[in-house]
């Protein structure tokens, strides 16, 4: 696949790893952010807190990227650098 633009052509260059996202594993380009290697993907929605949420920014300031990473819960995927065999899963919902 040709990707859009140079930074999803960059990630596309970079060495992947592998994550598990809801129990699926994935492999991503290692240390990217894990949000845009998931948009990358074609994922555009993950069982975090805000299901029905598109993350807006990418850059942190939103917080509608939200989801449980290696079992630490409001981790924002926008911000968080995929490692090898990180588990990315469900965040209970507020209320
Ligand atoms: S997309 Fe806005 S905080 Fe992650």
């Amino acid at each position: 696949m040709t990707h859009p633009t140079p930074y999803y052509r960059r990630l596309a260059a970079t060495p992947e790893i592998e994550i598990v996202l809801d129990g699926t594993s994935l492999r991503v380009p290692a240390d990217a952010p894990v949000l845009p290697s998931l948009m990358a993907l074609g994922i555009e929605a993950w069982s975090g807190r805000n299901r029905q949420a598109q993350p807006l920014c990418l850059m942190g300031a939103c917080f509608q990227c939200t989801a449980v990473v290696d079992g630490r819960p409001g981790q924002r995927l926008c911000r968080t650098p995929a490692r090898q065999g990180m588990s990315i899963g469900s965040e209970q919902a507020d209320g």
